[in-house]
């Protein structure tokens, strides 16, 4: 099992530069006399084109940086393993949820969403929760979130969120003092952002440590059998140590003593022993029950209410080494929903369906062509055989033709075929049937039931502690329609908490609800519902 489990570590050996080795060269192998002094003509003189050492030094070190990723620039990264509980065979093929006791090595890497690479950690924000399993079927991405729902419905709408929420295009500074008048404007206008906004504004979004951290798949998956059946399926990492907050004047002393205090906190526990673990949970739901909710499971904004579907633990994670280099391991980790393995398939959300296409798309710039994943990091444990060639940064010699159908030979990997046994990648096999239409479904546009479901799970000080984030964040806002227009939004969730937001920017509070009954799912009206891990 430990085998296993270090399988990958081994396989980074192989890539590891050996620093023991210490006579500097070139990159040619050449040995060098002096890096000190660049060569010139005479003690005044000017340098010499032909010191290729010079030019070959400087001009690497001038193209050292990568783009950092678009969102979730600042992360940080750790090594580990998942082991599963027990056979999930019932309801997956998947190969590293086949066995009690399977383990398989992962690459974390945590991230803030907003903020640039050298932004502070303690910031108000999402964090991302990235998993990458590299099991014996290939590399499986599980990318995730500390919070169970998002901003938006349709990835068609990310770009402008991004836009919204990143600084101002022409001073990269926030309009208000320190939040965005950009920002709540589109939250304001795009009410399907709701629900988000109450965990965003809650004492999640500011984590005392990624150790204390959930993790949510957010959208509806699907486990898939050998034999094709499909079953619904939420994911969870729960943590061992507890889900742990700072209070907002912790967060803002640490952003200034500590920009890093996420980050430390993740590397130091490693580096001493105290290995983080998480445990990971399902919600499981029959395809037949996939309409069963009075919300539609496809829709980001929405959770399964653990009292509906219990999480059911199926295994651990555990953290146990940092990396080498931050650069070779933790920038260049490409993390994409579209990496999945058999068992493991997708649900039609139209978020989900559209990071499909993204994160592909965005690591072919960021990290330099179609040959990323021959970066170590990225590298699976499984074999790699395929007929696509050359590219930037081609790492593999090639043998041979590349093309199949092939009768001429060279070793062209071939497909599996139809039936082609275990280990193989189908696509679940659903029907569809439909118009070409730009239309989502019907529930879609109950922005509130589940955000006044979150409410009212939280305990008082929890709910003093979303009013004064809301007093703070809307009153850096400038625009008086945008903060009115937010308090007019929150009216929809309780107008109790819109009162007090209201109160706090010296606003008129909303008079009544906008929110008709019909628009709340019966499903969700019960008041005693609450929400994901909140006790
Ligand atoms: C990066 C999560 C929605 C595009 C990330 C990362 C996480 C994440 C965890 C950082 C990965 C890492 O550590 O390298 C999520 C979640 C979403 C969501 C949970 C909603 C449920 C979207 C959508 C899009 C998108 C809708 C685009 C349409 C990106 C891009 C990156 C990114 C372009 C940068 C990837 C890279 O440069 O490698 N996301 N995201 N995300 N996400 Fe998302």
């Amino acid at each position: 099992t430990d085998e296993s489990r270090d399988a990958k570590n081994r396989q980074l050996d192989g890539f590891r530069a050996h620093p023991e080795h210490s006579a500097l060269t070139t990159d040619q192998g050449v040995r060098i006399d002096d890096t000190d002094n660049a060569l010139r003509a005479g003690t005044r003189g000017p340098t010499l084109l032909e010191d290729f050492h010079n030019r070959e030094k400087i001009t690497h070190f001038d193209h050292e940086r990568i783009p950092e990723r678009v969102v979730h620039a600042r992360g940080a990264g750790a090594y580990g393993y998942f082991e599963a509980y027990e056979s999930l065979a019932e309801y997956t093929c998947a190969d590293f949820l086949g066995e009690a006791g399977r383990r398989t090595p992962v690459f974390v890497r945590f991230s803030t969403v907003q903020g640039p690479r050298g932004s502070a950690d303690t910031v108000r924000d999402v964090r991302g929760f990235a998993t990458k399993f590299y099991t014996r079927e290939g590399n499986y991405d599980l990318v995730g979130n500390n919070f169970p729902v998002f901003f938006v419905q349709d990835a068609v709408k990310f770009p402008d969120f991004v836009h919204a929420v990143k600084m101002e295009p022409d001073s990269e500074m926030p309009t208000g003092a320190s939040a965005h008048d950009t920002f709540w404007d589109f939250c304001s206008l795009q009410p399907e952002s709701t629900h988000m906004l109450m965990w965003l504004m809650s004492d999640r979004a500011i984590p005392r440590s990624y150790r204390m951290m959930q993790g949510f798949g957010v959208h509806t998956f699907r486990f898939v059998t050998d034999d094709g059946r499909g079953t619904l399926v939420k994911f969870h990492w729960r943590p061992k140590l507890g889900v742990h907050s700072l209070v907002w004047d912790e967060a803002q002393i640490a952003a200034g003593r500590d920009p890093d205090f996420n980050r430390r906190d993740l590397w130091e526990a490693i580096e001493s022993g105290d290995h983080p673990e998480w445990e990971l949970g399902v919600q499981l739901v029959p395809e037949g029950d996939e309409h069963a909710f009075g919300f539609d499971l496809l829709d980001a904004t929405k959770i399964i209410p653990e009292e509906q579907v219990p999480v059911r633990p199926i295994g651990r994670m555990v953290l146990d080494r940092n990396p080498q280099n931050f650069f070779a391991e933790t920038e260049q980790v490409a993390f994409h929903t579209a990496n999945v393995v058999p068992g493991i398939d997708f649900t039609n959300d139209p978020l989900l369906q559209g990071r499909n296409f993204s994160y592909l798309d965005t690591q072919l710039i960021r990290l330099g062509g179609p040959n990323f994943s021959q970066i170590p990091i990225n590298r699976p444990l499984a074999e790699v055989h395929h007929n696509h060639r050359d590219g930037y940064g081609q790492q593999v010699i090639h043998p041979g033709t590349n093309y199949f159908p092939n009768s001429l030979g060279g070793g062209c990997p071939a497909h599996a075929g139809a039936g082609g046994g275990a280990g193989v990648f189908r696509h679940y096999q659903e029907r569809i049937d439909g118009e070409k239409i730009r239309v989502r479904s019907a529930s879609f546009d109950d922005h509130y039931s589940q955000a006044a479901l979150f409410w009212n799970s939280m305990a008082d000080w929890e709910r003093r502690h979303i009013v004064e984030a809301f007093r703070f964040e809307l009153g850096k806002v400038e625009s008086a329609a945008v903060q009115q227009r937010m308090v007019d939004n929150l009216g929809n969730v309780d107008p109790e908490l819109a009162a007090q937001v209201a109160d706090g920017l010296g606003m008129t509070a909303p008079t009544q609800s906008r929110r008709g009954s019909e628009e709340v799912s019966p499903a969700l009206s019960q008041e005693n519902l609450r929400a994901p891990g909140i006790c």
